[in-house]
């Protein structure tokens, strides 16, 4: 299966994408690396790995259509069946949604449906979580839709909250599990292991 990764920022998930193909774990290919942000830490990942990557901002179109056009020709270009957005802090624009139904995933670092949606990113995420109390976080392989954080569910997997957990332990904490869990999400769809039924995702 060939994936195509849009990374906005450092690209751990990226890399450990890449790490579970080496190790023979995940039967697939990354076919190229997006990202809006020119100085992406994960466009260093890509160039030691000898990847093509492509730097798409919004910014360099005049509207969204032409945009999203750009978007589909880069994908059509590097034969991409599926998306993987690792980190990549854009929403994908509608049409290159509907193209692409449920075949994107994404990765949050927090257990979906609570502490989601827009604005919640990075240290938004985990400040969230210590302040309500919970006593469980995680991460969550989600299918991508229309809106933010809201596609259903492929993988979760928890991680335990302490008292003298801050925003940066806890997130340290949940990227290691989202390394581990993204690989075998991507595995059960390059596999053919995951069907979709309504907002429950079955992995066989
Ligand atoms: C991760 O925490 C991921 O859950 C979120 O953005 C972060 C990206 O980290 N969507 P990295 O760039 O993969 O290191």
């Amino acid at each position: 299966m060939n994936i195509g990764v849009f990374a906005s920022g450092r690209g751990s998930n990226f890399q450990a994408i890449l790490s579970a193909i080496e190790r023979g774990i995940l039967p697939a290919r990354v076919t190229v690396l997006l990202s809006n942000k020119i100085d992406a830490g994960a466009f260093e990942i890509a160039n030691a790995y000898s990847l093509p990557t492509v730097h798409l901002s919004q910014k360099q179109f005049a509207d969204e259509a032409l945009y999203a056009a750009a978007m589909l020709e880069v994908l059509r270009s590097h034969n991409v069946e599926l998306i993987a957005l690792a980190g990549y802090l854009k929403k994908i624009p509608t049409i290159v949604v509907r193209e692409f139904r449920d075949r994107i995933l994404n990765i949050h670092p927090a257990l979906l449906p609570s502490f989601g949606g827009q604005g919640m990113y990075g240290h938004h995420v985990h400040e969230a979580v210590l302040a309500s109390g919970v006593k469980l976080s995680g991460a969550t392989v989600h299918l991508v839709d229309e809106e933010y954080d809201r596609g259903p569910i492929v993988l979760q997997r928890t991680v335990a909250v302490d008292e003298l957990d801050t925003p940066e332990t806890l997130a340290a904490k949940v990227l290691k599990v989202e390394h581990e869990i993204y690989p075998l999400a991507l595995k059960a769809f390059a596999e053919n292991r995951a069907t979709i039924h309504g907002r429950s995702v079955w992995i066989h």
